[in-house]
């Protein structure tokens, strides 16, 4: 597992120099003070102010800091040493105040004691983790009594379609898990399709299914799951982005899931 997770941190740490650059990170717009959460996010985070956030695999923090700046105490955490030296120089430039842990989310409890009101997560980061149940754990024992588990992520779905077809959606890979992982050979960015890598990813997909039951095994109370029509970046070629920043099919037609979100609560 430790060869996996090596891989995953060296492709994030040479994706951060990337991202940060990039448009579609907009680092300078985030530094003159744009939020940098998805609008679902915001519409189903509610009022954040005064409370506590755990934000796990916060890559380098600018959502992190657009909770900050919504009035939340915020911690994130990520494996990539770049991504949390970036984000806690950031919050050191804008004076955002913000605690940043740099370690395999795993191995939190070696560095993190507290409970949180909420633990919030989101955009790409469950096909880096290998085991659910394990992960629900950390949730659970992150959450204090009544706290809030909110994610907002990548329908599964999509990871079974062939993207290197430019037309239409072919169904190639297995939608369910398998312990081990796809390895990807990453030459590009999805930040920046010019940009040049040579890493590996180790990816773990994971059925809907198996994130609503792992959350269910630790006793949390399903708030919502709602599924949506369109996705935050182009997730496939062919995909159209409308005037709302959101990438549809063709037409606008709404043929599978692109995204998810879920809140659940620790009664
Ligand atoms: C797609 S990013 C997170 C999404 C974030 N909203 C963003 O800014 O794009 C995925 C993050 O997960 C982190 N990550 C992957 N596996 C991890 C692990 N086992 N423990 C901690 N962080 C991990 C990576 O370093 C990366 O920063």
């Amino acid at each position: 597992m430790n060869e996996h997770f090596d891989n995953n941190r060296k492709l994030w740490n040479a994706l951060t120099a990337v991202n940060a650059r990039s448009a579609m990170y907009d680092l300078e717009g985030f530094k003159r003070g744009a939020c940098t959460l998805d609008p679902i996010e915001v519409a189903e985070l509610g009022d954040v102010r005064g409370k506590s956030i755990l934000h796990l695999q916060c890559h380098f923090g600018q959502d992190t800091m657009s909770l900050a700046r919504r009035g939340a105490r915020v911690t994130g955490v990520d494996f990539s040493d770049e991504a949390i030296a970036l984000a806690k120089s950031l919050a050191s430039e804008l004076e955002i105040p913000a605690e940043f842990i740099c370690c395999n989310i795993y191995d939190l409890p070696q560095h993190l004691e507290k409970r949180f009101d909420m633990v919030f997560t989101s955009a790409g980061v469950l096909c880096w983790i290998n085991d659910l149940a394990a992960w629900a754990q950390l949730i659970d024992r992150y959450l204090k009594l009544d706290g809030t588990f909110y994610i907002r992520e990548f329908h599964p779905i999509t990871g079974v379609f062939d993207i290197t077809n430019p037309k239409e959606l072919s169904a190639h890979w297995p939608y369910f898990h398998s312990a081990e992982p796809q390895v990807w050979e990453e030459s590009g960015a999805y930040s920046d399709h010019d940009a040049k890598l040579d890493c590996k990813s180790c990816e773990w997909q994971h059925p809907l299914s198996d994130v609503v039951n792992a959350l269910l095994s630790v006793d949390l109370k399903l708030e919502f799951l709602h599924e949506f029509p369109y996705c935050s970046y182009d997730c496939f070629p062919f995909l159209e982005k409308g005037g709302d920043g959101r990438w549809r099919f063709p037409g606008g037609k709404e043929l599978i899931p692109l995204m998810y979100s879920i809140k659940a609560t620790k009664d």
